[in-house]
């Protein structure tokens, strides 16, 4: 009997950012980062191997993937029979859990769960130090979902050094993120053509590097301390940082939105009327806000009354990998 593996992964919000690739192929970034597992948003994936089938089948929430959609799946798949020298195809089932129609599905829960599911199907025992390794392979961000809490990603040089470490795993700081819904559509310019443009064509992008580690030293003994302020405005900077390589890349581009401006000057506001709050965004429009939980009613009346109630979904830090059965 061919084992059928489900995994659950949580999505992450990096708070210092990846941006850029030093290997495109390996997926070795540029620099470091470090992220916040959350609790609301998170992929169920189950995979079986084979030897019935002729190709991989894969579906994501209920619906079946052409051959191109699955591609970098497929090529995942690939990369597991090799390390585990499995030849059958797959059959990979996916669903995103994600309170709305939102557009905070992301690759990192999805390839996180991918590898957890696949690599046990496969017949591999891997400590989460290799899972780690193994998600990155299908996108970077991934490799920090394996774990919970506030996770770094030591950036290494090749594929054995560069992995997720848990930083701080069980969060006993009443903090939240609240998300907010602003555009639930496909991003236009994916990350990962995104960062790349970033690295081949912004000017800045040297200063990037000497900004991630100044804040990585910055962030890591605020969050030990629970030093909020530090925390906060190290990852609104950071993130602003991030998104003014897209606007010095060439050709330039934006994954802002009318809104997005908007709510980040909600955010000010509210920070001016004294309620500790930060922002941070990624490859998309929707703004993350980083804030205490006591603050939660608060900030979401207010965002409630701009946004709709609908698109306003509040997160708490979440797990690292489970393997559900
Ligand atoms: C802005 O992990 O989606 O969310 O490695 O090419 O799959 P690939 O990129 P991806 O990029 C994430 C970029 C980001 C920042 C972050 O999560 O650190």
């Amino acid at each position: 009997m061919n084992a059928t593996v489900t995994a659950r992964a949580h999505t992450n919000i990096a708070l210092v950012k990846y941006w850029g690739k030093a290997d495109t192929d390996l997926i070795i970034p540029q620099t470091g980062s470090l992220s916040l597992t959350l609790d609301q948003f998170y992929t169920d994936t189950t995979v079986v191997f084979d030897d019935r089938l002729t190709a991989d089948e894969v579906s994501v929430n209920g619906q079946r993937l052409s051959t191109s959609q699955a591609t970098k799946v497929h090529n995942f798949l690939n990369l597991v029979r090799q390390q585990s020298s499995r030849t059958s195809f797959a059959r990979v089932t996916s669903v995103n859990h994600v309170p709305t129609a939102a557009g905070l599905a992301s690759s990192a829960s999805a390839f996180a769960a991918l590898a957890g599911a696949a690599s046990r199907a496969a017949g591999l025992t891997l400590d989460r130090t290799a899972l780690s390794r193994l998600a990155r392979r299908g996108s970077g961000s991934a490799t920090r979902s394996v774990f919970g809490g506030f996770v770094e990603w030591h950036a290494g040089h090749d594929d054995l050094s560069s992995y997720g470490v848990p930083f701080v795993e069980d969060v006993d700081w009443p903090i939240a993120v609240v998300a907010l819904v602003l555009d639930p559509h496909h991003k236009k310019i994916s990350s990962r053509q995104g960062m790349q443009s970033s690295v081949n064509t912004s000017p800045f992008y040297p200063a990037w590097k000497q900004i991630v580690a100044d804040d990585l030293a910055a962030i890591k003994p605020a969050i030990l301390a629970h030093d909020f302020t530090t925390v906060g405005e190290t990852l609104e900077s950071n993130a602003m940082r991030m998104h003014a390589l897209t606007l010095s890349a060439w050709p330039p581009y934006s994954y802002f939105n009318g809104d997005t401006l908007g709510a980040m000057q909600t955010v000010k506001e509210l920070r001016a009327q004294g309620i500790a709050c930060y922002y941070t965004l990624d490859a998309g429009p929707n703004l993350k806000v980083f804030c205490q939980t006591a603050d939660v009613p608060a900030l979401t009346a207010r965002f409630t009354q701009q946004f709709g109630a609908n698109n306003v979904i509040v997160a708490h830090p979440g797990p690292g990998i489970q393997f559900l059965d």
